[in-house]
Formats: C-alpha cells, structure tokens, sequence
C-alpha cells in the first residue's frame, strides 16, 4: 500500500476556505489549490489569494492505508458524491530532490548563465549567477525575466549605477552585479522578495554592490539603468517615477508585458522616455529606451 494517498476534486461552487477546512479535518498534511484548465493568474499582490475561474483543490494524506474511508468521509464533510473526488496513490521519493531534476544551467546572451546550486557551468568566461527557485520568481525561466538578463549581457556598461524595481528573487541585480555594475539597488513590494534578494546577493559574493531597499522612496536617483520586469499596468503607472529614478539619458528597461500591450506601454513613457521593443519571446515584448 502506498505510503501517501492523493485526494483531488473540483472545487465548483464549494468556499474555499470551507473546502480547505474540511480537507485538514479528514487529516490532511497538505492541500494545494491548482488550475483545473490554463487560466494565468498573474502577479497576485502579497496576502492576495486569487483563484482560478476553474480551481482543483489536491489533498495528500500521509501513511493513509483506508483510501475508501478517507474518500467517504471527505465527501461527506464537503457534501459531496464520493465518485466526484479522485484518489491517487503516491511512491514514496525524495521529495526535496525532485523538484531540482528540472532545473539546468540557462545562457542569457553570449556569457551570462542562471545556475542552480546543484550545478556547474564549464564555459570558460562563463558569468554565473548562482540561483535555485524558491518562493520569490525569477529564476530565468519566465520568458520576460530571459528578454532583461539577455540584455544585461548585450548592453550593460561596466560601473554602471542600476536599479532593479521588482526584484522578485533579485535575478537581475545579481546579473548586473555580476557583469560589472558598480552598484545595484533593489526594491519589490514583496517582503518575501526583499528576503529572498537579500539572501541570494549573500549566496553570489555581491552583497556589497546589491543594496535592497524596504521602502521605494529611499532609492537614489540618477542611475544609469533602471530594469523593471513587472506587469503593464503597474509598468504604466511607474512610468513618472522611473523618469526621476534615471539620470538624463541613462537607460530604462522593461519587461513583463505581451504584445498586445506594447503600444499602451510605449505611450504611457513617451513623455520622458523614447522606448522601442529590442526582444520577444513566447508574446512577452521587452522595451528599452534613454531618458529625455
Ligand atoms: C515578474 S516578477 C520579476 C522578478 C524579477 N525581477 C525577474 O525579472 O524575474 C515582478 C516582481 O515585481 C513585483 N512588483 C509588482 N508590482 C510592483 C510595484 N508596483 N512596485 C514594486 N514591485 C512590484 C512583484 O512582487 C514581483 O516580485
């Protein structure tokens, strides 16, 4: 008998947090909302719980050898038919293993990789930043976080001052740090993104030139590059303030927008900036431009 039992089921018109509730009173060791089709739910801010417009909740069980029973008396405590929840049985593995067998060194341009602790890059004149996934995103796997690293390795001035607005896990900070930047200051409205900067220019030996900031007001002015992978909208709004981030002429780029958004982008900074699109990828448009 497996050692971990897998409960799935639809949550429909259910509440969540009811359904949630039910799932631990059965004694589950963990309950995990997922998408039952491919609806993106982008950016939720902190403390935000969004769900799908079509959600599946999983429960694991763990040493459960009654999977009958366990089904019957989760449906009863959600009210519903048994046959509507799937039951799943589970090998035992490593789990704290598994998830790293997906994770590969990735080359941004010509010298530029994103490496998992576990590997090693070879390539000689390699630029690694030293990277695994974790709670806070960007690990050069999403399409727009790729278009700004690849830029980076193509364009980034040696002692370059640069901002990273919306530093997720600081991917880009570390990059530029590492190819050369002088200084680079962070800032994310995630508490848990500031963390996990904080931790990762700690682990890539740049913690001096990597400065994170907890507030948006306190980052200096008159940087040569300011790097925002963040989503249109937001990017739109920020449009101002970015402007009195930058020197005259110093550089901005942006990142977290699809195709369809670009001419909304474009003109939402023309006032003090003139973008264009330098990539795209998967429908996700990198703009770069100099400030007026
Ligand atoms: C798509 S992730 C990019 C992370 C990383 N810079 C990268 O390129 O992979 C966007 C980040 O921007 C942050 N963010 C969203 N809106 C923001 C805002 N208005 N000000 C600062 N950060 C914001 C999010 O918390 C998230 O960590």
């Amino acid at each position: 008998m497996a050692a971990y039992l897998e409960l799935t089921f639809d949550l429909g018109s259910l509440d969540p947090q009811a359904a949630e509730d039910a799932c631990w009173d059965c004694g589950a060791s963990a309950v995990t909302f997922v998408d039952a089709r491919d609806d993106a739910v982008l950016e939720p801010l902190p403390g935000e719980f969004r769900l799908w417009p079509r959600t599946r909740l999983k429960c694991l069980f763990v040493q459960a050898h009654d999977a009958s029973g366990i089904r019957r008396a989760l449906a009863a405590a959600l009210g519903l038919d048994p046959d509507l929840i799937g039951v799943h049985e589970l090998a035992e593995r490593v789990w704290e293993r598994e998830w790293l067998r997906d994770f590969h060194p990735l080359r941004f341009g010509r010298r530029l990789w994103v490496c998992p602790h576990h590997e090693r890059v070879a390539e000689p004149g390699a630029v690694v930043v030293a990277l695994d996934p974790g709670l806070a995103f960007g690990t050069g796997t999403h399409p727009s976080t790729a278009l700004c690293l690849t830029w980076l390795d193509a364009h980034l001035a040696p002692g370059a001052c640069v901002i990273d607005y919306g530093c997720g896990s600081g991917v880009l900070a570390l990059a530029a740090a590492k190819l050369g930047a002088a200084r680079v200051h962070c800032f994310d409205i995630d508490p848990q993104a500031l963390t996990a900067a904080r931790a990762n220019a700690g682990a890539n030996g740049v913690a001096r030139q990597v400065r994170v900031y907890d507030r948006p007001d306190t980052l200096p002015a008159a940087a040569d590059v300011l790097l925002a992978n963040i989503l249109s909208g937001p990017l739109c709004t920020l449009a101002p303030r970015f402007a009195s981030l930058l020197r005259a002429r110093g550089e901005v780029v942006l990142a977290g927008l699809m195709q369809h958004e670009v001419a909304d982008v474009t003109a939402a900074y023309a006032t003090c900036f003139d973008v264009a699109p330098f990539g795209e990828r998967d429908g996700w448009v990198g703009l770069a431009g100099r400030r007026h």
